[in-house]
């Protein structure tokens, strides 16, 4: 059961797609809110299952950019179709990867989102550290958790810092869920 929301794939991954299109509209818009994003900006979703918020993403930076990361070819799917026209015109790029491999180049990124699915990655410091690596100085990083995915890891916090993030907003709670945003220093340069 749990496994088709970590590993989507067949008809369950095509049935947690459904699911989570009809239930992730509220904490995708209270993350995408403290991404504080410019209209130009460049946004990076990881983990973005069947695309809710890629949809959001995309109205929030009207001449900016999106790209997406999921490992998922079910989810792939789901988010391409929801989001056809957007990737028909070059506005969102979905690659097939993982947190701990972005294909992404240093520096690049404005803002780094990832829902639900940042206490699934096999290595939780490798892909903080690969965010930081895309993410320019000042960049920001939000990560969000549903009470039904489990709730953040223990010792998110420590573990952002231990990273070199500076933390902005840590463990806020709304109706949706836990929400955590962070930044990087403005005068570092990527680890
Ligand atoms: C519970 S779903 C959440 C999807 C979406 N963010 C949402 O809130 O509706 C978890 C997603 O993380 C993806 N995922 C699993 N392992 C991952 C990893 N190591 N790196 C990036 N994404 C991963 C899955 O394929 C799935 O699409």
């Amino acid at each position: 059961m749990y496994d088709m929301f970590v590993h989507p794939r067949g008809t369950a991954g095509h049935a947690a797609a459904r699911l989570m299109a009809r239930t992730g509209t509220g904490l995708a818009n209270d993350a995408i809110k403290l991404l504080d994003l410019d209209p130009h900006a460049n946004v990076l979703e990881i983990g973005f299952g069947p695309g809710v918020a890629l949809q959001r993403l995309l109205e929030a930076v009207p001449d900016g950019h999106v790209a997406g990361v999921d490992p998922s070819a079910v989810m792939h799917q789901h988010a391409r179709e929801r989001n056809t026209a957007a990737v028909k015109e070059g506005r969102l790029e979905l690659h097939r990867s993982t947190a701990a491999d972005l294909p992404v180049s240093v520096g690049t990124m404005d803002a780094v989102l990832a829902i639900d699915n940042l206490h699934f990655w096999p290595s939780i410091p490798a892909g903080l550290s690969e965010i930081r690596r895309v993410l320019r100085p000042g960049g920001i990083f939000v990560c969000a958790f549903s009470p039904p995915s489990g709730g953040p890891p223990p010792h998110l916090a420590a573990l952002l810092a231990s990273q070199g993030y500076e933390t902005t907003t840590a463990g806020i709670k709304t109706r949706q869920g836990r929400l955590f945003q962070v930044r990087v220093p403005r005068a570092s340069t990527a680890a």
